[in-house]
């Protein structure tokens, strides 16, 4: 747990250090990988990590929505081990434990440009815009959808 916990909270850091105040983050990273929460979210949902000589560098988080949809709530790949495919395998290796048939959707922050990348290369498409306020901050959040038969 204190594993994907460092991961969490690098990679939230790095990504968002130019879009969120620290602060923000901080709050954020204190909510969502709480010990119970994230003890939670491992035992719902379909977790993975990615690992490197036996070191948890990465993982994904896939939550059922119905029987026919699912949430990406969360892919973080630490800084120094991106764009080496890790990502992607743990998009692939999420995927492969639902249906065909099951539709993905996602959120992603908008200045984000490189996961939006990622996840256009993947076939999800934008599906609309939202804006959140957490923690007294206004997220604006791209959402983006991968119907099932891409
Ligand atoms: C988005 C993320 C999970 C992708 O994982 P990854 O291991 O870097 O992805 P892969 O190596 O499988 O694929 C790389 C592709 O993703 C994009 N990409 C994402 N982050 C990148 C980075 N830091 N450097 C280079 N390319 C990046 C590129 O489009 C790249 O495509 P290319 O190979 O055609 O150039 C990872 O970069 C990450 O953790 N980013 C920061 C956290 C984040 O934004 N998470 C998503 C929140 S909604």
């Amino acid at each position: 747990m204190g594993a994907i916990q460092r991961v969490a909270r690098t990679t939230w850091h790095h990504t968002y250090r130019y879009s969120i105040p620290e602060g923000v983050r901080a709050q954020f990273l204190d909510h969502a990988y709480a010990a119970d929460t994230l003890r939670r979210r491992i035992a719902s949902n379909v977790f993975l990590v990615a690992l490197q000589d036996g070191n948890i560098v990465g993982f994904s988080d896939f939550r059922t929505l119905s029987q026919t949809e699912a949430e990406l709530a969360a892919i973080y790949v630490l800084p120094g081990m991106q764009a080496r495919g890790i990502g992607g395998r743990l998009l692939a290796a999420g995927i492969s434990h639902f249906a065909t048939g099951t539709r993905f959707v996602l959120r992603v922050e908008r200045d984000n440009a490189l996961a939006l990348r990622f996840y256009e290369a993947h076939g999800f498409q934008r599906s609309g815009e939202l804006t959140e306020e957490l923690f007294g901050y206004e997220f604006h959040d791209v959402e983006m959808v991968l119907d099932p038969g891409f």
